[in-house]
């Protein structure tokens, strides 16, 4: 896709589960892989660049296997990769290519490093002048101070400290420290400058800790790792959610509104990133925290404040800042950002340049931004994204000003958050909720609705029909409800071009019949079969939006809903049309039975303990009873238009 137009957004409010960190992924996989034993990681992020690491590792003779549900295992090679001559292509995986030539370099092979053309514009010559100083073999391939690197085998010596900058990346000290324990001597790094990234430092000693090795650290100058200390697994290993990416939707909580809650990272976290939140809350967003969440919201009143912050200890969040700073109450400034400039792209250049196509006022300096906040947003900009992950997410906020947002260029999310835009659908996409009882005409309107708004549709009484139909083939009572409940929560349903297929088979007419209808509303009432179909629903919620019909879009699956509708008609006038419905398709069709049943479904759907059919407080009635189809669309897309949708 060359580009993604998002939708004027008007409020964010909902729940992510979080993908996991990618610096924690690439970190674990290279520790699992430098150490002793086998170890199994869990909700390892799946992206370009821990796929980059991946790849690596395994051509180097690491035991890679994939356990399936993003577990991995990996069989340690206990400091000496097997394979002696390779080439590895880092694509733009920082995270990969500023570690692997330290642990390389002590491996006794030849290996040779590369990476895409912005790769080799990115500095690597702090970490060579590191490892030239212990007598490591390894040269520039291109320019000097950039890779591409050739490695060859070389005799380490570590004869005294290692003397280091610290002022362009972190990375390099990480690279350092991990690769060092592989010689089993003690090893001392003495940073020549201000230490940068300061908190990415504390994720790598912290998982070195539970690799078993213990780095002494007197203050940010000078760290120490005792001999003979090597790597072992600890056996099972969980990544957390990544903090940097949590950013995106706790800015979008704190400018629409709000609450947003991210899942995966919280007050027992790793990641330097959580901080991220301290500056929203010091532009007076509300912050919740839990040990496994953040939750987001707007001030309590007012607009957000200004702000003027040094952000060196949080680089790749405070990006989201300088997007966040255009709904600001004045100038803000994001100081001590020099790393902006050495990363995925020039970023200082990129955000300037982008935020001003925006009609944002923004002044750029070597190591600051400043950006002044929007009253009005320019509508119908397309951001370029430079190859840059963080460019394309941060930028999908300002969709939040009100206007259209397009965004270039968008699948270089899948360098650390490939669904990021479906995600963030799931807390921003306008859904127009009706609900109402059976036969009330509101599947009809919902599509007719959807079709005239460009929105996609949800029809989800069809999934209670297909839980009904998928129960009776599997010959499981209707009242079982775990049994139930497990069949909706992995229905293999899909739906194609106005078809409904239950795995492969098309169902369209059978989930209609009068028995899976009364089946429905059976399996309707069952709380477990409810929950298991909640994510399912929820994951309809697309750009550029959705309507969804059923009982209780307005009350449960959506309550942030941009537009509700409680659609009915009388009990006799329902049943009329269902009837005629029936006739014209030449079923056989009986007035008083039809009404009959359509009243006890109405008992049933209304008494029920969880999710009663009812109309919201906060939704629209439209009785339907002397209208036609027209007059019932005419008179929803009148609400939907007062909502500016
Ligand atoms: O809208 P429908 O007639 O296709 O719905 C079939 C059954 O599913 C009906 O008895 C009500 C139930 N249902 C529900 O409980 N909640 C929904 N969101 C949609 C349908």
């Amino acid at each position: 896709m060359r580009s993604l137009t998002l939708p004027a957004l008007t409020r964010a409010a909902g729940t992510v589960r979080l993908p996991g960190s990618k610096s924690i992924s690439n970190r674990m996989l290279l520790l699992a892989a430098l150490a002793k034993g086998t170890t199994e990681i869990r909700d390892l992020l799946d992206s370009d660049d821990t796929r980059v690491m991946l790849a690596a590792l395994a051509k180097v003779g690491v035991g890679v296997t994939t356990l399936g549900a993003d577990a991995w295992r990996v069989d340690g090679c206990d400091g000496v990769f097997p394979v002696k001559d390779a080439d590895l292509f880092m694509g733009n995986a920082g995270t990969a290519i500023r570690p692997l030539p330290a642990a390389l370099a002590l491996s006794g092979g030849h290996y040779r490093l590369s990476g895409v053309p912005r790769m080799h514009e990115r500095p690597i010559g702090d970490l060579v002048d590191g490892l030239l100083q212990i007598g490591a073999d390894v040269r520039y391939a291109g320019n000097p101070g950039f890779p591409p690197l050739a490695i060859h085998p070389a005799i380490v010596k570590l004869a005294g400290p290692i003397q280091l900058r610290g002022d362009v990346s972190s990375q390099f000290l990480t690279a350092l420290l991990m690769a060092l324990p592989l010689t089993g001597e003690e090893a001392v790094i003495e940073m020549t400058t201000e230490l940068i990234s300061r908190p990415y430092i504390e994720i790598t000693l912290n998982l070195m800790t539970r690799f078993g090795v213990n780095v002494e650290r007197e203050g940010w100058q000078r760290f120490t790792i005792p001999a003979g200390q090597r790597y072992a697994s600890p056996g099972v290993l969980h990544v957390e959610g990544d903090a940097s990416a949590a950013s995106y939707f706790l800015a979008a909580g704190t400018i629409g509104g709000g609450p947003v809650r991210v899942e995966g990272v919280g007050s027992s976290s790793i990641q330097g990133d959580v901080r991220f939140a301290d500056a929203l809350q010091a532009m007076g967003a509300r912050i919740e925290w839990g040990e496994n969440f953040i939750e987001g919201s707007a001030p309590a009143a007012g607009k957000l404040k200004a702000f003027d912050l040094d952000l060196n200890h949080i680089p790749d969040a405070a990006m989201t800042l300088a997007v966040a700073a255009l709904f600001a109450d004045g100038r803000c400034v994001l100081r001590n950002i020099g790393s902006w400039r050495v990363k995925e792209t020039d970023r200082i250049a990129a955000m300037a340049a982008e935020l001003q196509k925006l009609g944002a006022t923004v002044e750029e300096g070597t190591d600051y931004i400043a950006v002044s906040p929007l009253p009005t947003f320019q509508a119908g900009v397309a951001i370029d994204t430079y190859d840059d992950h963080r460019m394309a997410m941060c930028f999908s906020l300002a969709a939040l000003g009100g206007v259209p947002v397009t965004i270039n260029d968008p699948a270089c999310v899948n360098k650390t958050f490939p669904d990021y835009f479906d995600v963030l659908a799931e807390i921003t996409a306008p859904v127009i909720a009706i609900d109402g009882p059976s036969a009330s005409g509101k599947g009809t309107v919902a599509e007719r609705v959807a079709a005239a708004l460009g929105y996609h549709y949800l029809d989800s009484g069809s999934l209670y029909r297909l839980t009904a139909l998928a129960a009776q083939r599997a010959d499981v009572p209707l009242d079982d409800e775990n049994g139930v409940a497990a069949l909706a929560g992995s229905l293999p349903a899909t739906f194609e071009g106005g078809r409904v297929l239950l795995a492969g088979d098309d169902v369209t007419d059978a989930i209609r019949s009068e028995e899976i209808s009364v089946g429905a509303s059976k399996v309707a009432a069952l709380p477990a079969v409810r929950t298991a179909l909640l994510a399912r629903q929820r994951a309809y919620r697309r750009f550029p939006g959705l309507v969804a019909d059923g009982r209780d879009m307005g009350s449960v699956v959506f309550p942030a809903a941009a537009a509700k509708v409680f659609l009915t008609a009388s009990a006799g006038a329902r049943a009329e049309r269902r009837y005629k419905q029936l006739i014209a398709k030449g079923m056989p069709a009986n007035m008083h039975a039809l009404l009959h049943d359509l009243q006890e479904r109405d008992a049933r759907d209304a008494q029920r303990s969880v999710a009663p059919l009812r109309q919201c407080e906060d939704a629209d009635l439209v009785d339907t009873t002397p209208m036609g189809i027209d007059a019932a669309v005419a008179a929803v897309m009148t609400i939907v238009k007062r909502q500016g949708l």
